[in-house]
């Protein structure tokens, strides 16, 4: 083989990975990494048993951790943790952090207590994967407040929470579930992504474990997938474990994206509040609009504890239209002539990003304790865009759907 050929390969493998740059910049470079190299056979054991102790930025391999990824962990478990001692680890789904941290604690004969509003896959993994690991799940109203205490049994281990729920935007009293939790030695997890923690302080109610789908506000750009699971001191060895046997991790691309989206998160679900309220107003006017299922107004039943727990409303919530109106023949095509070819709502299952989007709820396979008694529920996101036009759109919407219920 000529030499210049083995040049260009020696070449090609090792050039330009010595820099040291002395240049500043805003932003971290992303570090892209399944290798991590070590100078020494004594510092690379040495990293790896920190791994296994679940260390602050120790790593050995791109699973454990990269610089970009250590970052995002830092950064959420000083966000999320709002001053308490907690860790946070990393996944590459909301759903993934959900049931990354259920299998971490929960085991054969363990009793789970969870909210009839939880988002529905949390419920699909309970009745699925983890009943047929011998994990007894029992549905709870999400506004049983300390009468949680009677639902606890002796092998209850955890009780999980969503405040506000799934489509239905039930308020839970947090603190009081959490009191009655703690008495009893159970664990509490909550779903915090509709609010965030520029909205909810869930570790200041009590909570041991929060989890949070950074592909909603915090990504905020429709762009990227992840999930956080963000856990008091104490519950870090447990979930560290899972996470690695799991093979749980992101890559520094995304993680750059999510570092990206939270500076700016507190400014845009602002911006979400202000325009998401706006809109709840204009519909609760609507004739067609039995009811409009949002915290933050007056109307709603808990709204006195969201205005207790909560600093401000995020931009999803629902609106259930009038029954009468609806022959059941005619609701499927009323509910497309209201959603489908809007100017600014688009047909869409996620939310979170800046854009509005709208979908129609069929939850009754998704709730046992309080079924769902009123009309065709509508789930929105509003976004960023000016809330007229937004409005506008959704006249449009209602004269289009009052067309089809005519013809
Ligand atoms: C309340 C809630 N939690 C968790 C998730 C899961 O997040 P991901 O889509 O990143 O898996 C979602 C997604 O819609 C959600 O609405």
């Amino acid at each position: 083989m000529p030499d210049s050929a083995r040049d260009l390969r020696t070449r090609l493998a090792e050039s330009g990975r010595r820099i040291d740059a002395a240049v500043n910049t805003a932003n971290l470079p992303v570090h892209r990494a399944s290798t991590v190299l070590f100078d020494t056979l004594a510092q690379a054991e040495a990293a790896g048993q920190a791994v296994g102790r679940g260390e602050r930025h120790a790593t050995t391999y791109g699973t454990a951790g990269t610089p970009t990824t250590m970052a995002l962990m830092d950064a959420l478990a000083e966000i999320e943790g709002g001053g308490h001692a907690v860790r946070a680890a990393l996944m590459p789904s909301g759903l993934a952090a959900i049931t990354t941290v259920l299998l971490a604690v929960l085991g054969p004969g363990d009793h789970l207590l969870v909210t009839d509003s939880a988002y529905g896959p949390t419920r699909v993994f309970c009745d699925g994967l983890l009943a047929r690991l011998g994990v007894r799940t029992t549905y709870y109203d999400p506004t049983v407040g300390a009468g949680i205490a009677a639902l606890i049994r002796p092998e209850t281990k955890l009780i999980w929470l969503e405040s506000p729920g799934s489509y239905t935007f039930e308020v839970q009293d947090v603190p009081a579930i959490c009191a009655a939790a703690r008495e009893r030695g159970v664990l509490t997890m909550i779903d915090n992504t509709w609010a965030s923690p520029v909205f909810a302080r869930p570790f200041d109610w009590g909570v041991d474990v929060s989890m949070l789908a950074l592909t909603k506000y915090w990504g905020g750009h429709s762009d990227v997938l992840m999930g956080a699971v963000v856990v008091r001191e104490a519950l870090w060895p447990q979930v560290w474990v899972a996470t690695r046997q799991l093979g749980q991790c992101v890559g520094g691309d995304d993680a750059f994206l999510v570092l990206r989206g939270l500076r700016t998160a507190e400014v845009r679900m602002r911006r979400h509040h202000e325009n998401a309220l706006e809109v709840a107003h204009w519909l609760q006017r609507r004739e067609e609009v039995e009811a409009v299922l949002h915290p933050a107004l007056p109307s709603h039943p808990q709204h006195a504890l969201w205005r207790r727990d909560f600093s401000g409303a995020s931009g999803l919530f629902s609106f259930s239209l009038e029954p009468s109106l609806f022959a059941p023949t005619r609701a499927y095509a009323a509910l497309a002539a209201l959603c489908e070819h809007r100017r600014h709502f688009r047909i869409g299952y996620s939310w979170g990003g800046f854009e509005s989007l709208v979908m129609p709820a069929g939850i009754a396979h998704l709730r046992s304790v309080r079924p769902w008694t009123g009309g065709p529920l509508v789930r929105v996101h509003v976004g960023l865009e000016d809330p007229r036009a937004l409005i506008a759109d959704l006249q449009d919407g209602f004269e289009a759907m009052q067309h089809a219920l005519a013809s």
